[in-house]
């Protein structure tokens, strides 16, 4: 971090320790503050800890708040892959085409704005994702969804090992099993219960750690602010049973932790062949170009690391958990939202001392602008490869190649969907990385585009009249679709795409949330 920062921050009003700890090359001893508590180190529930830290534990009740929007975030779950359902007024920015480029994968039933982290047990079980229709009541995802959504996956490993992650996951939705108010993602998944020192309860970071030669404890206070969010706020993806237990959560961080160095490590880690290598890793394979798709998960711990603010040693906590005054004591907010929220940009003031609330804002909006025009580019070139390699496949007019053709050309459809995503999922539109961010819409594009082009190719070039032209008349975007839609012949037979999938049999709904309907009626 440059000098004038730190004099001007040292300089911002009373708050010199706290800013100095951003400052990656002023040596600190400061450790986050320890105390001891009455509450017991297995704890995973929220409310003991509300009598010994009542301000800590206020601010964190105001992540329910979820009705203010930003330009392009904010916290109103809206669908983000729906343009039919209202829209909340004022907003703008939808990407038409997440149904189409997840079709055959549940997040085309329903993928919504995220919202606090007071939230996530609720938002859990009541998202389409999850099956909620006969099946014995199975979810048919397994328990590591629930990783990142409460404490209790630390008890729930004790008692089941790693057979844990591929048992159903909604045999963990009852409410005997969670408590969604007071069981959600809490302090126990930051904090040592017995003393509030920051500590994790995430296994794939932990396992990161280890792999990478790392030791928790003698990582610095100002990483651990950044770390313990990296829990949570990153890519993963499920172990395939060839490689370990099956469904356990892993980063695949160990080639980098850009889109090249995870398009690298996800070349391997899938099913084994018969001589015993691994092949690619695959999250599903597409209903219609039959692509071999990865899904990218929120990587903005990955996005941030090695943008402007990460690179000069600021943490998530400085910007997500701004210090306050709360009668003249010291109190993180546990407010964990969009800074953008706040009118006076107080978070980024803390440093930027020297400018104004609107200047700030508009230059976080200036970049998010700009990314997301490109992202709307990148998506639509990846629809465009998508529908090249269904015409390709069916085409009857074949190159003598054929075959490599066209399996090329779904790696470069895999590639573009892949680069296209982890700019989509990640969360700051932009802001946490620019450089970054506008990089990988780039390379999704020129890796769709190459799709295209090998696809054309391998059909003779027949396929090219159909795909010029208005993305929207091509390939109409997909905004209705859900898990009872599947039940539907009709909806399946709406869109040239939708023809791909086949129905689910009829089945009645099972899980309304936390409660299981009655087996009358699931019948
Ligand atoms: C320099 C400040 C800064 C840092 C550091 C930072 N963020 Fe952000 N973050 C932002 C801004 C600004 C936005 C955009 C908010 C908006 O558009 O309303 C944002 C957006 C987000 C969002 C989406 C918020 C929403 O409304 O849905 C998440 C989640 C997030 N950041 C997590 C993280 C994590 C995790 C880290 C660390 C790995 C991090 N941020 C580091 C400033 C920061
Ligand atoms: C997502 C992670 C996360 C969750 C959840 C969380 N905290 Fe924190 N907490 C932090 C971080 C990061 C700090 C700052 C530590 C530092 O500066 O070294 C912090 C600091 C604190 C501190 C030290 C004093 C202060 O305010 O800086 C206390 C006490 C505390 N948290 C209590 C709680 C309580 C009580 C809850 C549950 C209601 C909770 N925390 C939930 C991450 C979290
Ligand atoms: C245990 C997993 C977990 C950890 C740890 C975690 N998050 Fe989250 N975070 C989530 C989930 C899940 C959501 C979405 C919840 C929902 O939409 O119901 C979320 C949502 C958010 C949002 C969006 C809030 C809004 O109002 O739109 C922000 C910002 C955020 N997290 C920042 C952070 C920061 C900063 C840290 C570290 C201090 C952190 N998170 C640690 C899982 C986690
Ligand atoms: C803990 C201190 C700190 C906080 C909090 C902080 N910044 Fe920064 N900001 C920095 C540092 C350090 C740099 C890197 C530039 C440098 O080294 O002079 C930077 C750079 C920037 C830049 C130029 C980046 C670029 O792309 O070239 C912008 C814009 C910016 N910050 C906006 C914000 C906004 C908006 C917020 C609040 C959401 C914020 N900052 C919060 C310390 C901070």
């Amino acid at each position: 971090m440059n000098r004038r920062l730190c004099t001007l921050a040292a300089a911002a009003a009373m708050l010199g320790a706290v800013l100095l700890s951003a400052c990656n090359d002023v040596k600190t001893e400061l450790k986050t503050p320890v105390y001891k508590t009455s509450i017991k180190e297995d704890e995973t529930r929220m409310s003991p800890f509300k009598s010994q830290f009542p301000d800590e534990y206020a601010s964190y009740q105001k992540n329910n708040e979820s009705e203010i929007m930003t330009v392009y975030k904010g916290s109103v779950p809206y669908h983000k892959n729906d343009n039919v359902n209202p829209l909340p007024a004022g907003y703008k920015y939808a990407q038409p085409y997440l149904k189409n480029l997840w079709l055959g994968y549940p997040f085309s039933f329903e993928y919504n704005e995220a919202r606090g982290h007071t939230r996530a047990v609720e938002d859990f079980v009541n998202i389409d994702r999850i099956n909620r229709y006969g099946a014995d009541g199975k979810a048919l995802m397994p328990t590591t969804c629930w990783n990142c959504k409460t404490p209790k996956m630390l008890t729930w490993h004790k008692e089941y090992g790693d057979k844990l992650w591929s048992m159903d996951a909604n045999a963990f939705r009852g409410k005997d099993k969670i408590d969604a108010v007071d069981e959600t993602i809490n302090c126990a998944n930051c904090h040592n219960p017995t003393n509030m020192e920051l500590r994790l309860y995430s296994v794939p970071l932990k396992e990161w750690l280890q792999r990478s030669g790392q030791d928790w404890n003698k990582i610095s206070r100002n990483e651990k602010r950044s770390l313990v969010c990296a829990q949570c706020h990153s890519e993963y993806y499920f172990t395939h049973k060839d490689n370990g237990p099956a469904a356990k959560p892993v980063f695949p961080w160990d080639d980098g932790k850009d889109p090249e160095d995870m398009y690298k490590y996800y070349m391997t880690h899938g099913a084994k062949d018969a001589s015993g290598k691994s092949g690619p890793f695959v999250d599903f394979a597409h209903a219609v170009s039959k692509t071999p798709i990865i899904k990218m998960q929120h990587p903005d711990y990955e996005m941030f690391v090695d943008g402007p603010h990460g690179a000069a040693g600021v943490a998530c906590a400085d910007c997500h958990m701004q210090y306050q005054r709360v009668d003249g004591k010291k109190v993180s907010s546990h407010w964990m939202t969009a800074p953008l929220k706040d009118a006076e940009m107080r978070a980024c003031r803390q440093c930027h001392a020297d400018k104004t609330a609107d200047f700030l804002r508009e230059r976080v909006i200036y970049t998010q602008k700009k990314t997301f025009d490109q992202l709307l580019k990148a998506q639509e070139v990846s629809v465009r490869a998508h529908e090249a390699v269904r015409l390709a496949a069916e085409a009857t007019d074949k190159a003598a190649d054929y075959d490599a053709l066209l399996k090329q050309a779904r790696e470069m459809v895999r590639k573009g969907q892949l680069f296209w995503d982890y700019v989509s999922a990640e969360n700051s539109v932009g802001f946490h990385n620019p450089a970054k961010s506008l990089e990988t819409l780039m390379k999704s594009a020129e890796a769709s585009q190459a799709a295209i082009d090998l696809a054309c190719q391998a059909a003779n070039y027949s396929i090219a009249p159909a795909l010029v032209g208005d993305i929207t008349k091509i390939v109409p975007p997909i905004l209705n679709h859900s898990r009872k839609l599947m039940q539907s012949p009709e909806h399946l037979a709406s869109h040239p795409w939708l023809k791909y999938l086949k129905p689910f049999p009829p089945a009645p709904q099972v899980w309304d949330g936390q409660n299981k309907l009655t087996s009358d009626a699931a019948k």
